[in-house]
């Protein structure tokens, strides 16, 4: 029986337990009420509010515009839609770089004005002191490693990171940096499978991969690639589940039609 089956709520410490019991943890963006309520009664450990809320709702190039107003309001839809599972809120780009003062008052209102149980930021040792300072807040967070979006104008391309020995090393020292500044979890993004395998070996708090093969102790997947919502985005890493891009069209195409012909509504669709 899978620990998590028995539970009525999932915690961050519910993650540690799934990762001391061998159990992967499965994540899955959402931005609305609707999608949340499905992915939650589906049983999804973890709900993350990502700031590809940018890319997949907004229709933005990068994740770099999105505001903090924003994904308070997409993690409000969110919370609202969710019983079970734990709901993670992305830190917007400009929300926590420029010091820890900013980073903590942006954690403080994502915790108080959505109702989410946990935050998620970008990036290693140069954002350690205001970890450390929102976890002593009280607020959980999860760490973001490896091919960080909102990082993409210094990277240049979304191609996988970490390939050589001194982007490794810097990784393996960030993610201890983060477990040692009190994350409960750290998304591990596009970087070679066995570099993830020993950083999730090397660490007490769960892993959770995107993009980085199988040895992380959970995986994530944005809601719109793996339900095949856009079929020209098909990378590698990406296991896709439905093809609702032609499922819609097709469905929308039918209505069109049955609007057109005047076959709609019928009788027995109208009152
Ligand atoms: O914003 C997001 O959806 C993310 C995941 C891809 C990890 O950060």
């Amino acid at each position: 029986m899978s620990i998590n089956k028995e539970i009525k709520k999932i915690t961050t410490h519910t993650l540690q337990k799934l990762k001391s019991g061998g159990e992967k943890i499965s994540m899955i963006t959402a931005y609305d009420f609707s999608f949340a309520k499905l992915f939650d009664k589906a049983g999804i450990d973890v709900i993350l509010v990502g700031d590809s809320a940018g890319n997949v709702m907004a229709g933005y190039e990068t994740t770099v515009p999105v505001t903090l107003e924003q994904m308070i309001y997409h993690a409000q839809c969110v919370v609202r839609g969710t019983d079970r599972s734990l709901v993670v809120v992305d830190m917007p780009f400009g929300s926590y770089q420029s010091n820890v003062d900013t980073a903590v008052a942006s954690a403080i209102r994502i915790m108080k004005e959505t109702g989410a149980h946990a935050v998620k930021m970008e990036g290693g040792e140069e954002i350690v002191e205001s970890v450390k300072k929102i976890v002593s807040a009280g607020i959980p967070v999860m760490g973001h490693l490896g091919l960080t979006p909102q990082s993409i104008y210094k990277f240049g391309t979304y191609q996988v990171r970490a390939k050589d020995e001194a982007e490794a090393a810097r990784l393996r020292e960030d993610a201890q940096l983060l477990q040692q500044a009190g994350c409960f979890a750290v998304v591990l993004e596009k970087i070679p499978a066995q570099l993830a395998k020993e950083v999730s070996e090397s660490l007490s708090i769960p892993t959770i991969g995107i993009g980085a093969g199988a040895f992380c102790n959970g995986q994530v997947l944005v809601m719109h690639d793996l339900l095949g919502i856009n079929q020209e985005f098909k990378p590698r890493f990406l296991r896709q589940y439905l093809n609702l891009e032609e499922q819609i069209t097709t469905a929308v195409k039918h209505y069109i039609r049955d609007v057109k012909s005047a076959d709609f509504p019928g009788e027995h669709e109208s009152y």
